[in-house]
């Protein structure tokens, strides 16, 4: 399932991403750009964050063009020749075919497959493999070693494979028992219609309640039933690209590990808690999984502006949405629906209110540590999508995708053959449509 052939790989453009990080100093990064020019080969895409390990320091994640195994050994070189630099790592290599050469050196690499998924799983922007300083566990060292051991699973998980079942502690339960119990009491006041629906299905496919924490493996199985969604593990935050880039597979990646026993109401990054609680009964809609799709499907390809763009609809959608009901306003954002505080005060008066609207919802600033001071409405899923539809529409991209679900795989509609093969399944289900409605 996992290995690329090597017709493939000996005849196509390979996008690498390597990883380094370097010590903060006068002029570092440029003697990392001069190694990669002596190599002769073009960077596509470079993303940074503070270094955990060169400390001041950068990490970074480079893709480069590079078309064999030998070219990019002796980048590797070239950057360990810098005494700066330590830690330069290999993490993936991937083909990138499908659309014509000159759009290939202004696109940023997306992925086309389900495999092509595995290249994220040991890129993560924070957190991962190590805590911040402000997280609850960093100075408990069980706490750390069993996070260690949850992610390492994530680490080595690839397309295919079972998710991983996590056998968890009495303490880790716990402290699931303790947000289970006080959030379950909340949402018939504030959760969305949707949401209120999907719940008890939960308790009932995927073993929902107070006194064990979901396997995302069962989890995953019923999503897919319901919308074809999927779970994948994964070690910490995911750059914003990679992440949305998931969702137009209908793939959401979820933490497995739990936030620290000493503080149940709080957790500085997203947790088994929020994942399970907050986002994943949405996916189990129909209506809300093609608005996520929707987003994930605008970020292929897309330029960093319009990532920023897509992250920040995400962002007042998926976490932090609220919704017109006929009762009044009700919660859909996981970080609301995962957090006591915010969901009570989001339904008070005291924050603003705007109805969603993706143009300016897009540019809407937004605080990452305190409570939101602005929220958007949606009027329903449905008509969110719709609107995000034509906001999508208006974004600049040189080609059209759409997901296949029958080879699980993004097709690329840049060709004649391509869009007529598109166009006659269309066809095929518009006949369907009319026989079905002749016979209702
Ligand atoms: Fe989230």
């Amino acid at each position: 399932m996992q290995a690329r052939s090597s017709a493939q790989d000996s005849t196509c453009k390979q996008r690498t991403t390597l990883f380094f990080s370097v010590r903060d100093e006068v002029g570092a990064l440029d003697k990392c750009l001069r190694a990669l020019k002596a190599a002769n080969v073009s960077m596509t895409r470079i993303e940074s964050r503070p270094s955990r390990s060169a400390d001041p320091g950068y990490d970074f994640f480079v893709d480069i063009d590079a078309s064999d195994k030998d070219l990019v050994q002796r980048v590797i070189e070239e950057i360990k020749q810098i005494k700066i630099v330590q830690d330069v790592r290999f993490i993936s290599s991937l083909g990138s075919q499908q659309l014509p050469h000159a759009e290939q050196e202004r696109v940023p690499w997306f992925p086309r497959k389900m495999t092509d998924l595995d290249t994220f799983a040991e890129k993560v922007m924070e957190m991962g493999e190590e805590l911040t300083s402000d997280h609850p566990g960093v100075n408990d060292v069980e706490y750390r070693q069993r996070r260690l051991e949850i992610v390492q699973k994530a680490k080595a998980y690839r397309t295919g494979q079972p998710l991983p079942r996590i056998e968890y502690t009495d303490q880790e339960k716990e402290t699931w028992k303790q947000v289970y119990t006080r959030l379950h009491e909340m949402y018939p006041k504030y959760a969305c219609r949707e949401f209120l629906h999907v719940f008890p299905l939960l308790e009932q496919n995927c073993a929902y309640g107070p006194d064990d924490i979901p396997q995302i493996e069962d989890i995953s199985r019923f999503l897919k039933d319901c919308t074809g969604f999927t779970l994948r593990p994964v070690m910490g935050l995911l750059t914003p690209r990679d992440f949305l880039n998931s969702l137009a597979f209908r793939v959401f990646h979820s933490t497995q590990y739990i936030r620290h026993h000493s503080d149940p109401y709080y957790t500085p990054e997203p947790d088994c808690c929020h994942e399970l609680l907050g986002h994943v009964p949405l996916f189990a809609d129909p209506n809300f999984a093609e608005l996520a799709q929707e987003i994930g499907l605008a970020s292929l390809g897309a330029s960093e502006e319009d990532i920023e763009k897509l992250a920040t609809i995400f962002w007042f959608t998926a976490e932090f949405g609220l919704c017109r009901e006929d009762e009044g306003i009700r919660a859909y954002g996981a970080g609301l629906l995962s957090s006591f505080g915010e969901l009570e005060y989001a339904l008070t008066e005291a924050p603003e209110k705007h109805s969603f609207d993706p143009s300016k919802t897009a540019l809407q600033k937004y605080p990452i540590t305190q409570y939101q001071p602005i929220y958007f409405v949606a009027d329903s899923f449905r008509d969110a999508t719709a609107k995000l539809r034509d906001f999508n529409a208006t974004m600049r991209r040189p080609f059209q995708v759409r997901y296949n679900p029958y080879t699980q795989s993004i097709e690329v509609l840049n060709s004649k053959d391509k869009v007529h093969h598109f166009a006659r399944s269309i066809s095929n289900e518009m006949q369907l449509l009319t026989s079905a409605l002749e016979l209702i």
